[in-house]
């Protein structure tokens, strides 16, 4: 393998040339969010967008480091804010690391033993998860929340868990603010 170079926007977040973008419309979050009806609509009035995944793949194998831009649109599905499915690592003592380049919003993280921490997110902050944390990011914001992620390229990534079991809170607009619930 030879090294490499790419070009990230530091303002907008955008990374040029991506080689993968992983696409995450409102028809993908089914389940995920405690307002049905509400999802149901928004599938209705055009599927939008949810979140996008900007990558330049490296091999999936120890010693190599994966990273990506992490792209999260703002709003809310009923009152709680958008947010990404949320995953373990399929090799779970595996960290990662958030760096905030635009956008308000929390990092919700959990372990199996039931914990859950948010930290918050914004730009020119860096949230650190811990291995074997699942991690999910919110939006609380007006604009699109968008990271720089780093983490093992080994780690993979395990939905199924946080699907059948979501985590303990939710982060909802309460009385015009962002409250975990
Ligand atoms: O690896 C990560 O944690 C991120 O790149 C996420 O994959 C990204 O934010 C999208 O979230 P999810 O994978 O939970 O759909
Ligand atoms: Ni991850």
């Amino acid at each position: 393998m030879q090294p490499f170079g790419v070009d990230i926007n530091l303002q907008t977040g955008e990374m040029l040339e991506p080689d993968r973008i992983v696409v995450r419309r409102a028809s993908d979050m089914q389940g995920y969010y405690a307002d049905a009806d509400a999802l149901e609509q928004l599938i209705r009035r055009g599927d939008p967008i949810h979140y996008e995944v900007f990558e330049k793949p490296v091999p999936e194998t120890p010693g190599n480091l994966m990273y990506c831009i992490s792209k999260l649109q703002p709003g809310l599905i009923g009152d709680e804010f958008y947010m990404t499915k949320g995953h373990y690592h399929r090799v779970r003592h595996t960290a990662e690391l958030y760096l905030c380049l635009r956008g308000q919003g929390l990092m919700l993280m959990k372990t199996e033993e039931g914990e859950c921490v948010a930290e918050a997110m914004a730009r020119g902050r860096l949230v650190y998860v811990p291995p074997s944390w699942a991690h999910r990011s919110v939006n609380t914001g007006t604009e699109p929340l968008v990271s720089f992620c780093a983490y093992p390229a080994e780690a993979g990534h395990n939905y199924g868990d946080i699907e059948e079991q979501g985590f303990p809170k939710r982060v909802l607009r309460v009385q015009g603010e962002p409250q975990l619930v």
